[in-house]
C-alpha cells in the first residue's frame, strides 16, 4: 500500500514536470494565456471575456510560394466568429488589405509569423487611411471580446526597411503602422514580436478596456535611412487601456498618449532608445478639444532617450513642425497624470514638459501661449544618470504662462548628470513650492 502510493505521488509529480518543461506543446498553443492588469488597473471595467469552443479552431493553411493570404485569413475569421480560435501557426504573407474590425468573441493564436508585402505603390493605394496624423494600416481589429496572442514565439513583421528608404527619399510618404486596433471594445494582445514597422508599431483607437502585455518591439534599420517616427503604442480616442511587462526598442516614443485617452496604466515597460512615455502631442488640430486624464505610468525602466517622463502640447499657433507634422491653437486639457517610478539611463532629459512642441521661436510661443491646461501632474520616484548633452541640466518644465499649468508635483527624484554636478532643473512658469527639484529659473 505505502508503496504504490508512493509510485502515484512520484508519477504525477513526473507528468506536471514534463509539462512545464515543454508548455507550449500541444493544445496550450492555441489556448488563451491567463493575463491580469498588475500591480495596477485602470479599475474601471471589468470585463469577463468567455472561453472558448474546444471544437472551433480555424488554422490557416499558408498559399504556396510567399503569396497573398490575406483572403484565407479572413475566411478564418468568418468561419470562427463568435466562439472560436483562428490559429496563424505557420509562416504568411499579407499583400492586401484585410479588414477585421467585425470580431466578437474570438481568439486569435498566432503562434507562427505574419509578414507584409513590401509592394509600396500597392499599398499607397490599398491601405486603410485616418484622418489623425495620416495614420495608415495595413490590417485592422476592431469588435468586441477579442483576444489576439503569440505565447513569445509569434511573430508580426513589417519589414520596413523598403519603407524607410522610401521615406529617406520622399518625406510625403505615408507609412502603415504595424498594427492596429479600432473599435475594440474588450480584449487582450499578448506574447508577440513585432518587428520593423513601417512606422508605429501599434495603434490603439476607438477602443475600451484593453490589456496589452508581455510584448517585444523591435526595430533597426540595414543602412544609413533611419526608421521613423516607430512609436511603440500610441493610444487615441480610447479608455480603460493596460500596457504592461514589455521590451522596446525603438527609436520614438515608448508610449504616447494622443488625444481622448483616459484611465491608462502603463507599467513594467523596459525602453530603449525612444522618445519617452509621452502625454501628447495634444493642441496639434485647431478645431479639436484633445483630453488626457487619469494616466498612471509606473515602473519604468529607461535607456538612451531623449526623454524620460513626458508631457508635450502644441502652442497657441501654427506651426510648421515637419513635413506631416504640423498644426497647434488646439484646445483641452491634460489632467490627472502620475509618473511613479522611473529609472534612467543615459536619458537627455528625465522630465520635458513642453507647451512650445514644435516650435522653435520661443517669443512667438510665449505671445501665443498653449489653449491647453495642465493640472493635477505628480512626477515621483525617479532616479539614474541622464546622458551628457545637458549636464549639468537633467529636467526641463516650462509652461507658456503660469495659468495654464497647476498642480504640477515632483517629489523624490534623485536623478544626476554623469559630471556628477549639482543637478539643475529649468523651470518657467511653475509654482516652484511643490517642486522637490534644484530649480534653476
Ligand atoms: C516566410 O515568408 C517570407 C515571405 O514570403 C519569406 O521571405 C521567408 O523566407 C519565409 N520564412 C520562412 C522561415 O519560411
Ligand atoms: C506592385 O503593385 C502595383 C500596383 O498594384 C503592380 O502594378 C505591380 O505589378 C506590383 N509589383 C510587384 C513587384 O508585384
Ligand atoms: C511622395 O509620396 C506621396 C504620398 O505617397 C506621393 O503622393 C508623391 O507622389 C510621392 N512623391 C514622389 C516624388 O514620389
Ligand atoms: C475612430 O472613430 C472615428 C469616428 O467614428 C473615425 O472617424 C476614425 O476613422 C476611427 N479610427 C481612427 C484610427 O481614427
Ligand atoms: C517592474 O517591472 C519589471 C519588468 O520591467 C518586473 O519584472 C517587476 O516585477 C516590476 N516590479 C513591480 C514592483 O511592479
Ligand atoms: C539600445 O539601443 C541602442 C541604440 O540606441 C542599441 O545600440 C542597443 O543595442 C540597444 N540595446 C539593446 C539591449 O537592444
Ligand atoms: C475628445 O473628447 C471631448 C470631450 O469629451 C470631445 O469634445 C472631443 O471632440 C473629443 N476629441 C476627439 C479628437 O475625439
Ligand atoms: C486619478 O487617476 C488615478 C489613476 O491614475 C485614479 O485612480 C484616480 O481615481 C484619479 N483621480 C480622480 C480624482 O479622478
Ligand atoms: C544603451 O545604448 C548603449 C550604446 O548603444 C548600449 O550598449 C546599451 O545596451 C543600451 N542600454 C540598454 C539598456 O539597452
Ligand atoms: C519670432 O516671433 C516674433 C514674434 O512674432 C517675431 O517678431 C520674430 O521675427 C520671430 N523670429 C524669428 C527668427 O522668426
Ligand atoms: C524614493 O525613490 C526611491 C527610488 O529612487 C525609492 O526606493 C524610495 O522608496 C522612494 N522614497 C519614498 C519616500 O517614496
Amino acid at each position: 500500500m505505502i508503496h504504490s502510493t508512493i509510485f502515484v505521488a512520484v508519477a504525477c509529480l513526473a507528468s506536471i514536470a514534463s509539462a512545464a518543461a515543454s508548455p507550449l506543446h500541444g493544445r496550450s498553443l492555441v489556448t488563451r494565456p491567463e493575463i491580469k492588469a498588475w500591480p495596477h488597473s485602470p479599475g474601471t471595467h471589468n470585463s469577463v471575456s468567455p472561453s472558448r469552443s474546444r471544437s472551433r479552431y480555424c488554422t490557416v493553411k499558408p498559399t504556396k510560394n510567399g503569396g497573398d493570404d490575406a483572403g484565407n485569413i479572413l475566411k478564418a475569421f468568418h468561419k470562427c466568429n463568435d466562439g472560436g480560435t483562428v490559429v496563424l501557426d505557420a509562416n504568411y504573407t499579407i499583400a492586401s488589405p484585410l479588414d477585421l474590425t467585425f470580431l466578437k468573441h474570438i481568439d486569435v493564436a498566432i503562434t507562427g509569423t505574419v509578414n507584409f508585402a513590401t509592394n509600396i505603390s500597392y499599398w499607397t493605394d490599398h491601405m486603410f487611411k485616418y484622418a489623425y496624423q495620416d495614420a495608415t494600416a495595413f490590417w485592422r481589429f476592431g469588435g468586441k471580446d477579442v483576444n489576439i496572442f503569440g505565447h513569445g514565439v509569434g511573430v508580426l513583421n513589417g519589414n520596413g526597411q523598403p519603407w524607410y528608404d522610401g521615406f529617406a527619399a520622399n518625406s510625403s510618404l505615408l507609412r502603415p503602422v504595424l498594427f492596429l486596433l479600432d473599435g475594440l471594445q474588450g480584449g487582450s494582445v499578448t506574447g508577440l514580436n513585432m518587428i520593423n514597422p513601417p512606422s508605429w508599431f501599434n495603434l490603439i483607437a476607438n477602443s475600451t478596456d484593453i490589456i496589452v502585455s508581455d510584448i517585444k518591439l523591435k526595430v533597426g534599420s540595414t543602412n544609413a535611412n533611419p526608421a521613423k517616427n516607430t512609436d511603440g503604442w500610441d493610444t487615441y480616442r480610447s479608455d480603460s487601456i493596460v500596457i504592461q511587462n514589455s521590451v522596446i526598442n525603438n527609436g520614438d516614443d515608448c508610449v504616447s498618449f494622443k488625444p481622448n485617452s483616459t484611465n491608462i496604466v502603463v507599467q513594467g515597460l523596459q525602453c530603449n532608445g525612444s522618445h519617452g512615455i509621452s502625454v501628447g502631442s495634444l493642441g496639434q488640430y485647431a478645431e479639436e478639444f484633445d483630453v488626457v486624464e487619469n494616466v498612471y505610468v509606473y515602473n519604468i525602466s529607461m535607456s538612451n532617450a531623449s526623454d524620460g517622463a513626458r508631457i508635450k502640447v502644441w502652442p497657441g499657433v501654427y506651426t510648421n513642425f515637419q513635413d506631416n507634422l504640423n498644426g497647434g491653437g488646439g484646445s483641452g486639457y491634460v489632467k490627472n497624470v502620475t509618473y511613479d517610478g522611473m529609472s534612467n539611463t543615459n536619458n537627455d532629459w528625465a522630465i520635458e514638459l513642453t507647451q512650445c512642441y514644435g516650435q522653435k521661436n520661443l517669443t512667438l510661443c510665449n505671445q501665443y501661449p498653449s489653449n491647453m491646461i495642465i493640472s493635477d501632474i505628480v512626477f515621483k520616484n525617479m532616479w539614474g544618470v541622464t546622458s551628457k548633452k545637458y549636464d549639468p541640466k537633467v529636467g526641463t518644465l516650462v509652461c507658456s504662462d503660469a495659468s495654464k499649468c497647476v498642480n504640477i508635483q515632483a517629489h523624490n527624484i534623485s536623478v544626476t548628470p554623469p559630471s556628477g554636478k549639482t543637478a539643475t532643473w529649468v523651470c518657467t512658469n511653475m509654482d516652484n513650492s511643490l517642486l522637490d527639484i534644484n530649480c534653476i529659473s
